[in-house]
């Protein structure tokens, strides 16, 4: 039977209905898009209340589904932005009481790994996330899925959307960056910041506007942000793949849409005689068919919640929820 999942984490919202054999039956996706400057948690959170019933109602009717043919309620418990989260939970409880099923919590970031390994067929791959609030290298030991190695400050796509912003651009900064970059020629000197398995870019962000202030060429700057910051990640990546002595990594976050850091990743794992699986950029971007996919094998599992415990974790970690349908 099919599971329905709800994404709202910061800025999108998104409803997915996923079938027991990972079939995405229906997935709506509504984006929240600031006119200026960053996210502003409550304003993402309105669009939020105002989108999900609609994506709920998008979703299942792609599905082609009655309420009765729904398992199981899943929704990101966290982390996240508090009111972001409460949107999506408070839809969540109320589809559960309605139709009368479980509700699953599901933590955001266990899901970008359960989605990419899934659509990849590796079995215990490193995920490599990237989006805008995370930044991590995640892999599963013993009962949970651990981080390895992680931002020690802002998340890659918080710190690209921020200087596109201070250069004069708007949200997101990341595809424009990408576009500006294919022109770049030179690599201009930037901090190269990483720290045992860890990375740091706020130190970054202010060279990066020192040389625009000095007149650097925009497109010389978007390459060196990009190429200095994606070998950062693909650095902590390899030594995490050194330690763990594994060869398949995945990648998940809407910064994992990169080109150039998808080519980066890929040589540095295909050199060391393994495999790299980057899932399509609808499934590698926040969405509700990764939650829902993740609820299922939780539910497998006998991971529920009921209504009045389902309360949110905006500052989950990764390794403080168990994936007993790993061990099982
Ligand atoms: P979370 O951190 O909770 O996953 P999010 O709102 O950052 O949430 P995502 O959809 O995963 O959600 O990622 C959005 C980020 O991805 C933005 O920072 C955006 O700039 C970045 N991004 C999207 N496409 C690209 C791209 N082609 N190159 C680089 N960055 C990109
Ligand atoms: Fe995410």
């Amino acid at each position: 039977m099919a599971v329905l999942g709800i994404e709202s984490t910061a800025h999108t919202a998104s409803v997915g209905v996923v079938s027991d054999a990972a079939e995405i039956l229906g997935l709506a996706s509504d984006m929240y898009r600031p006119t200026k400057g960053g996210i502003h948690p409550r304003e993402a959170a309105n669009h939020h209340v105002e989108q999900l019933p609609g994506l709920v109602e998008r979703a299942m009717e792609a599905a082609h589904l009655r309420p009765a043919e729904v398992e199981a309620i899943a929704f990101s418990q966290g982390p996240g932005l508090g009111p972001c989260l409460r949107a999506g939970a408070t839809v969540a409880r109320m589809l559960s009481l309605a139709w009368d099923r479980p509700l699953v919590p599901v933590n955001h970031c266990v899901a970008h790994v359960e989605i990419a390994r899934i659509l990849s067929g590796l079995d215990d791959p490193l995920l490599l996330y990237a989006s805008g609030g995370n930044t991590q290298v995640i892999a599963y030991a013993r009962g949970r899925y651990r981080v390895l190695g992680e931002t020690l400050d802002i998340g890659i796509g918080n710190f690209l959307d921020k200087l596109w912003i201070e250069l004069g651009g708007t949200f997101p900064g990341g595809p424009a960056i990408e576009a500006e970059a294919k022109n770049g020629r030179q690599l201009l000197p930037l901090p190269y910041s990483v720290h045992g398995m860890d990375v740091a870019f706020s130190g970054i962000l202010t060279a990066a506007l020192a040389l625009d202030a000095r007149g650097a060429a925009r497109a010389d700057l978007a390459y060196s942000v990009e190429v200095t910051t994606y070998a950062m990640l693909t650095e902590i990546t390899e030594r995490a793949l050194a330690h763990r002595r594994r060869d398949t990594v995945v990648l998940g976050g809407g910064v994992a849409c990169n080109e150039r850091l998808r080519t980066m990743v890929r040589t540095m794992v295909e050199a060391r005689g393994g495999t790299m699986f980057a899932p399509p950029r609808s499934l590698c971007v926040d969405n509700g068919a990764m939650i829902a996919w993740t609820g299922q094998l939780a539910l497998r599992a006998g991971v529920t919640v009921p209504v009045e415990a389902s309360a949110i974790e905006p500052r989950q970690r990764t390794d403080q929820v168990l994936a007993p349908w790993r061990s099982a």
